[in-house]
């Protein structure tokens, strides 16, 4: 079997004989948000399944393709659709285009999810940066021996979601006169979506949001010594605290809603950056 290193290798190699860009900045587009690929300019498309070592995506409402091009001026390589552990990916696989982009170039990533507000001050159509999360996945991408030209063993992550970016995230929503909650997003495996109680416990932590990815992906990009921004559209209340039952609908219709406001937001972000 090819070691990781060899597979990443490969699969960046072969995304550069594609594209004529080195992009600098990595965009993950999480569920219903894809569409922000859409706005990328010169824009080379490459379907996961052509990339070799690339796994394949499943879920309704995720295209499965990079996207590379220049939006805003600036170089990127946007993923329209990622790999989410729950669909059966191991961690490595589930991560393993963090892994690419770094090889790429790439120095920021923007991850961006759709989300359930367990903060009771959210409402959906709120959008939040991430300043923190919890992983509660019981489970951790980098578990396993640690190759040192990854990465190292321990990683620090106080500073997990970079502090500049935030602030600057912040900074763009005000001008654009966006109103943005910033929070902790809490990291599930799903797919069930959680339940009352553990909604009332992530509230006890300290949770605004919780979500099915995005977790796994910041721990690979800080590992990787990227610089990370990351995004949750609040689609829904969590569970229990509204008195009806969650479907991935809403999620959808809420993404669909505020998506205007979400491509505003990151693409002035990205002119910043
Ligand atoms: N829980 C977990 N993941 C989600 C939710 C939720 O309420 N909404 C959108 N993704």
């Amino acid at each position: 079997m090819k070691d990781l290193i060899t597979k990443i290798k490969e699969s960046a190699e072969f995304i550069k004989s594609k594209a004529g860009v080195n992009p600098k900045i990595g965009l993950i587009l999480g569920s219903g948000l894809g569409v922000l690929a859409d706005e990328i300019e010169d824009a080379v498309k490459i379907k996961y399944e052509e990339i070799p070592n690339f796994p394949v995506s499943t879920v309704e409402g995720h295209a499965g393709q990079l996207v590379i091009g220049k939006l805003q001026g600036k170089d990127v390589v946007a993923m329209q659709g990622r790999f989410h552990f729950y669909e059966g990916y191991t961690m490595e696989a589930a991560t393993f285009p963090v892994r690419v982009m770094k090889a790429l170039g790439v120095e920021t990533i923007v991850v961006t999810n759709a989300a359930g507000g367990s903060n009771k001050t959210y409402v959906p159509g709120d959008l939040m940066i991430i300043n923190d999360h919890i992983n509660l996945g019981g489970n951790n991408p980098l578990m396993g021996p640690n190759n040192k030209e990854l990465g190292v063993r321990f990683p620090d992550m106080s500073t997990a979601y970079t502090p500049e970016l935030i602030s600057l995230a912040k900074d763009v929503a005000k001008e654009l006169n966006i109103e943005v909650k910033e929070g902790v997003y809490t990291y599930f495996t799903g797919p069930t979506y959680e339940t009352p109680a553990e909604i009332r416990m992530v509230q006890t932590m300290g949770g605004d949001a919780v979500g099915m990815s995005t977790v796994p992906e910041v721990i690979v990009a800080r590992h990787s010594s990227l610089k990370v921004l990351g995004i949750s559209c609040i689609t829904n209340m969590a569970a229990g605290i509204l008195d009806q039952p969650l479907n991935h609908e809403e999620v959808i219709e809420t993404t669909q809603r505020v998506k205007a406001q979400f491509i505003s937001l990151v693409k002035n972000i990205l002119h910043k950056m």
